[in-house]
């Protein structure tokens, strides 16, 4: 019998996941909490696999298959026999928390709790269970669908039985897994990308280089696909500013304390792409 995976928030990464889960063969529920996220959820999900069907990267039989294994349900105890759930809604840790609390007293003990938070500490959100040892992060990146790499959070009390879930899960998707093995603020990738745009604005602001070369060092350098100043005005600058603060804050390293003029720019709404000026002018 196909195994059950419940993933709660029909966002971008939500039916990401529930996409690239339900290709792989798993029966998938799909919980929102409004029919039109549910809708907005699975015409992505139609869509995207149209695309790959058109690229002739799938068979549209087995795309007709993948969407049918799909259950979109504005009903929560739906996920009662899941053996994994995924929660994918908005990052707030009280959102998450409220969410982990209901499922912990509504599925199957052995059924393991994983959160794509990007951020909050999953022994927080392990902790209002009674449960931790069944809780992990599994950090996917967007597009889902594309990017290949599952950052596997273990909290305080995760257990390897539950972080081996975890992985055979992610894998099973067909992506490529790290363990993060302390619940660091901004675990590895977060934290490698913050240290990267802090210093990159510190040798911006200080004049040292443009943007344009310090980018460009970044990639003929070191390979990089893009450049960290050019990943802060597609990220967000505020976004990034907020998650290197963050950072800053729990772990007290001078590395990720943001320069001033960061945050001027951020005061200022030069937050990037989104508003036409970043790092860069769009
Ligand atoms: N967007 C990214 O690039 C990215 C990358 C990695 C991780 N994340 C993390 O993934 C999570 C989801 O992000 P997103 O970009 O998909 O957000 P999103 O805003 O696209 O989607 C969140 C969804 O959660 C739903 N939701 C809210 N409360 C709910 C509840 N109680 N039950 C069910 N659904 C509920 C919302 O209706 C919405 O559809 C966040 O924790 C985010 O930090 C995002």
């Amino acid at each position: 019998m196909a195994k059950k995976l419940a993933v709660i928030g029909a966002g971008l990464m939500g039916s990401g996941i529930a996409q690239v889960s339900a290709q792989a063969g798993w029966d998938v529920v799909l919980r929102d909490v409004t029919d039109e996220a549910l809708r907005r959820g699975t015409d992505g999900i139609r869509a995207s696999y149209d695309k790959f069907v058109s690229k002739g990267k799938l068979a549209a039989e087995d795309a007709e298959a993948a969407l049918g294994r799909i259950t979109a349900t504005t009903d929560l105890d739906a996920a009662f026999d899941a053996d994994i759930v995924v929660e994918a809604v908005f990052e707030r840790i009280d959102v998450k928390q409220e969410i982990f609390r209901t499922l912990d007293g509504l599925v199957k003990d052995e059924a393991v709790l994983a959160s794509n938070t990007s951020a909050i500490p999953i022994t927080k959100i392990a902790a209002v269970t009674e449960r931790p040892e069944r809780v992990v992060g599994t950090h996917f990146f967007s597009p889902v669908p594309m990017m290949q790499l599952c950052e596997l959070v273990r909290g305080y009390k995760t257990s390897d039985e539950t972080l081996a879930a975890a992985r055979e899960f992610a894998e099973g998707v067909g992506k490529t897994c790290i363990v993060v093995n302390r619940d660091v603020a901004g675990f590895v990738t977060t934290r490698l990308i913050s240290a990267l745009v802090v210093e990159a604005a510190k040798l911006h602001e200080s004049g040292v280089a443009t943007a344009e070369d310090i980018d460009i060092a970044c990639k003929l350098g070191f390979g990089h696909a893009m450049g960290p100043l050019a990943t802060a005005d597609l990220t967000g600058v505020d976004i990034l500013l907020h998650a290197t603060e963050n950072i800053y804050t729990e772990s007290q390293d001078e590395k990720f304390a943001p320069p001033e003029g960061m945050r001027r720019m951020v005061d200022a709404g030069d937050i990037g792409r989104k508003s036409g000026q970043g790092f860069y002018r769009y």
